[in-house]
């Protein structure tokens, strides 16, 4: 079976729902490590509840360049056998934008998930910007990741409505609800090879 590593930063929201998912034997994936730049992210604690081996790689304070941090994250990840070969990296609010190098490394094998339908509002706060853009909808994309902000090959996007009274935090609120079930629906498609890139695209074989 595949291995899965989660890299996180704060509250692990996406990391739960997906761990949550793989215990319900909904996705053939081994949930093998999670890995946060910060001690004291809430998520770190919740993997241990559900029995998953955590790791930190603190990065405050950190000194050299990007791709000497994530060389340690790549450690940690062979570590526990999560290679390009037969593993997953799942960025799930991991705050820290990783290296071209780690990148090309696992190409295709590192997904991320942005509240918003990309390439709509990229970066940080797209919902606080969707709402003062005044957009009728949002929603979020789970995309393979590549060189620059939130770019790269969109798996799945899932629609949410503005509403005329939305604030940041309502709309975060139903956003994050549907990340919950997009992530594990991309990881899970991911773990049964069945998703194909070709060039931008991916293609979902059936
Ligand atoms: C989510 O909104 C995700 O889209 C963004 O960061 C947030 C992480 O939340 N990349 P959580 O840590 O998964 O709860």
């Amino acid at each position: 079976m595949q291995k899965l590593a989660i890299l996180i930063s704060g509250r692990g929201s996406n990391m739960e729902a997906i761990l949550k998912s793989i215990k319900r034997k909904k996705i053939p994936i081994v949930p093998a490590v999670i890995i946060s730049n910060k001690p004291n992210a809430a998520g770190l604690k919740i993997a241990q509840r559900l029995g998953v081996k955590t790791e930190v790689v603190e990065s405050s304070g950190f000194k050299g360049e990007r791709w000497d941090y994530d060389k340690k994250i790549v450690v940690v990840l062979e570590k526990y056998a999560v290679t390009p070969k037969n593993g997953l990296v799942c960025l799930a609010g991991f705050m820290r934008i990783i290296s071209p190098q780690f990148i090309r490394k696992y190409k295709n094998h590192i997904m991320n998930i942005h509240p918003a339908l990309l390439p709509s509002f990229p970066g940080l706060h797209a919902q606080r910007q969707t709402v003062e853009y005044g957009s009728k909808f949002s929603g979020c994309t789970v995309h393979f990741v590549e060189d620059g902000i939130d770019t790269g090959p969109i798996i799945i996007q899932d629609v949410v409505k503005v509403k005329d009274d939305d604030t940041e935090e309502s709309l975060s609120k139903r956003i994050l609800a549907k990340e919950h079930k997009i992530y594990p629906e991309a990881v899970r498609l991911y773990a049964k090879g069945k998703i194909k890139v070709s060039g931008r695209r991916t293609i979902i074989k059936s």
